[in-house]
This record gives C-alpha cells, sequence and structure tokens, in this order.
C-alpha cells in the first residue's frame, strides 16, 4: 500500500500507454476487500497527467465507499483516458484500454462512466471479459445512467419527506446543475412527480429541450447553485460544492449524480452549518453501478434491479437517522458507515 499526497492509499495502480493508439490511461485499484473492484471508466481531457491521477483515485476510493454502502460484493476501483489531443482511432483506442483491463486478471472490472458509451464497452468484450454495461438482447444491462436517476430520485423523495416535511414532490423546486445521461432521466423522473424544473447546461440545446418539454426554467451555469430552490441537484462534474458556493447555495437538501461533489471534507461541515442538508454522492448515486455490477454476475430481472437501487432511498432514511443520533454530519456519518463496511461480505 502507498498513498499520493492528499490521495488514499491504493493496492494498486496501472499506468497503461500504448504509442500506436496514443492511450494513456490510469486504472486504480483501490481495494478488493469486498472483492474484485468495480469502476467506470472516464474518458476525459487533462490538462496534465497529474490531473487525471488525481481524479482517479479520487474516484476509485469513491467507489470503494458507493459499493460498500450499496452492499454489493465488489471494491472499489476506477480508470480514467486521457482523451489526445489530436486525430485518433476510437476502437482501437478502447481496444488498447481493454487489454490494459484484461492484464489485470480480474481485479479490476469496467464500465461507462463520463465521456464513454455502451459501444466503447461493447467493443472492447473482444479484448476483456471485465467490462459490463453492456446491452443485452432479452435481458436487462447496458447504458446505467437511468438506474442512476432513478436512484437520484428516491434519494430526493426521502429527502424532502424527511428534511422538508413534505410527503409528495408537487411543486417541490428542484435545480438541476447538467442535463447529460443521467441529469435527463432524472429531469424526467421529477417532472412527472410534479416538481418545479429550474436548468442548466453548457450545452443550450438540452436546455432548450428541457424548456421544450419539461416546462424548465433556463438559468446560466453560473447561475445554478444560487438559485431560489428547495432542492439542488448536482449532475455536471464534481467540486461543485466548495467555499465560493456554498455562502450562495438557497436549497435546503442538495443530492445528485456528480461524484465527488464536495471539494473537501470540510465542505460538508460549511453546509451542515448553514442548516443545508447534503446527501452524500456516493450513496445517492449508487443505481449505475447496481445495475452494472448485476449484469456482470447476470443476476436478477429489470424489476430486481429497480428494486434494488429503491433500496437506496432507505438507505438515506437510515443516514439521517444515524446523523441524528451521532449529532454530525450526513458526510462524516456516510463515510465512517462505508468504511466500516470496507471488509468482506459474510
Ligand atoms: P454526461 O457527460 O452525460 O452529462 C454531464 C452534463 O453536464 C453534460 O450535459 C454537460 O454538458 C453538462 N455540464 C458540464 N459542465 C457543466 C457546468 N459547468 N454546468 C452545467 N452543466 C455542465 O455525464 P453523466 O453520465 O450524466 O454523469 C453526470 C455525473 O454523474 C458525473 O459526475 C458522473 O461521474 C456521475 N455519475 C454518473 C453515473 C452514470 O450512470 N452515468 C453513475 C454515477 C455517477
Amino acid at each position: 500500500l502507498f498513498g499520493l499526497p492528499g490521495q488514499a492509499a491504493h493496492e494498486r495502480v496501472l499506468l497503461a500507454a500504448d504509442e500506436q493508439t496514443g492511450l494513456k490511461a490510469i486504472l486504480a485499484v483501490h481495494s478488493t476487500a469486498r472483492g474484485p473492484a468495480f469502476g467506470g471508466c472516464r474518458f476525459w481531457t487533462y490538462d496534465n497527467e497529474l490531473a487525471a491521477l488525481n481524479d482517479a483515485l479520487r474516484l476509485s476510493q469513491g467507489m470503494s465507499l458507493k459499493n460498500a454502502l450499496a452492499d454489493l460484493p465488489f471494491g472499489g476501483g476506477k480508470a480514467v483516458i486521457i482523451k489526445p489531443a489530436g486525430h485518433f482511432d476510437r476502437p482501437a483506442l478502447f481496444a488498447a484500454f481493454g487489454r490494459a483491463v484484461e492484464s489485470l486478471q480480474g481485479a479490476y472490472i469496467t464500465a461507462e462512466d463520463v465521456g464513454t458509451t455502451t459501444a466503447d464497452m461493447l467493443g472492447m468484450q473482444a479484448q476483456t471479459q471485465y467490462v459490463s454495461g453492456i446491452p443485452r438482447a432479452g435481458a436487462f444491462g447496458g447504458d446505467p445512467s437511468p438506474k442512476t436517476a432513478w436512484g437520484v430520485f428516491v434519494s430526493i423523495q426521502a429527502g424532502v419527506r424527511l428534511q422538508l416535511g413534505r410527503e409528495s414532490l408537487e411543486g417541490v423546486r428542484v435545480a438541476l446543475q447538467g442535463l447529460g445521461a443521467v441529469g435527463w432521466h432524472l429531469a424526467e423522473f421529477l417532472h412527472k412527480a410534479g416538481a418545479k424544473l429550474v436548468v442548466a447546461d453548457v450545452d443550450a440545446a438540452k436546455v432548450a429541450r428541457a424548456q421544450a418539454e419539461l416546462g424548465a426554467q433556463a438559468v446560466g451555469v453560473l447561475e445554478i447553485l444560487k438559485a431560489d430552490v428547495d432542492v439542488l441537484a448536482p449532475c455536471a462534474l464534481g467540486a461543485s460544492l466548495n467555499a465560493q458556493t456554498i455562502p450562495q447555495i438557497r436549497a435546503q437538501l442538495i443530492a445528485g449524480a456528480a461524484n465527488n461533489q464536495l471539494a473537501t471534507v470540510e465542505d460538508g461541515d460549511a453546509l451542515q452549518q448553514r442548516g443545508i442538508c447534503y446527501l452524500p454522492d456516493y450513496l445517492v448515486n449508487a443505481g449505475g453501478i447496481v445495475s452494472v455490477a448485476r449484469e456482470y454476475r447476470n443476476e436478477g430481472e429489470e424489476s430486481a434491479v429497480m428494486a434494488e437501487v429503491s433500496r437506496i432511498g432507505e438507505r438515506v432514511a437510515e443516514l439521517l437517522e444515524r446523523v441524528k443520533r451521532e449529532d454530525s454530519t450526513p458526510a462524516r456519518v456516510a463515510d465512517a458507515w462505508a468504511r466500516s463496511k470496507l471488509v468482506k461480505p459474510v
């Protein structure tokens, strides 16, 4: 075990490079205490290699906590592929990545994350068996984002009931930061439940669609965190809750899909001090990993997956109970709860 400054110790980190395809990837295995490390692959542009390494390490630790809290028989890992600057052959690049995954001999299992698609996962199948998130004929599988969105939705329902004292989402105002794969599905679930949406995305077409189809109010990307709403759902990238943004937040409840929403642990304390209830990202966004994990194990039907994802709402209720009992913050209680489960499941 070794640690990098400011990062959790990892069991194993593979730096994979392939000159022919331009692949530069980091495969981070944080913990295999509960089973093989399972977590998606991010395909993204980074300022430098250290930034990519830091992202991979933070995300993989988050996967250990997420998989443990979701009671999955898997450890935590994550991969990051640095998007090549110039032209590249995508299938060849992902084939090279698939070979890197295979070289870990099952210590790490991959799936989709930001920037990767079901087609990338499908293409990788020729190189490695340790891949999930692939559509299957006659069985559930593939894109995990609708399941992630459902988990966030049931978390918002539970939080609104327990923290805001409202039994239904009818008329509840929700700000959505990011209308991507997860954010869009979440917006649809919320709209159906009668919530009033305020949305922002850097992609104007997605915003226009939400206005037209879901009656959403659009605000700028710099305004969304300050919106006058009951609930804030960060569904873009990480670290949106930080020393600059927290004083401006008007929502009473925060629950969203984005990984690593808190820039630092202290930001969780700052939210609590402002009377804002933050439901930890890795608790509420576990729907996708529940889906790809079941798919990987060839377990259950769609309805069983949905039932398991819906249990995230019960865990939110249990977390809020624990927070009251321990007079602490949701972020700190969830962290300790998850860490107590970083052992082989019985
Ligand atoms: P995505 O890439 O499909 O969507 C992200 C959206 O955010 C895009 O529409 C993008 O234009 C928008 N965006 C980027 N910067 C923004 C900004 N500053 N303000 C407003 N919008 C901005 O990604 P996806 O799959 O929806 O994931 C969203 C987040 O949820 C990510 O942090 C991801 O790691 C996390 N997550 C996703 C899961 C999944 O099943 N897809 C599972 C668990 C976590």
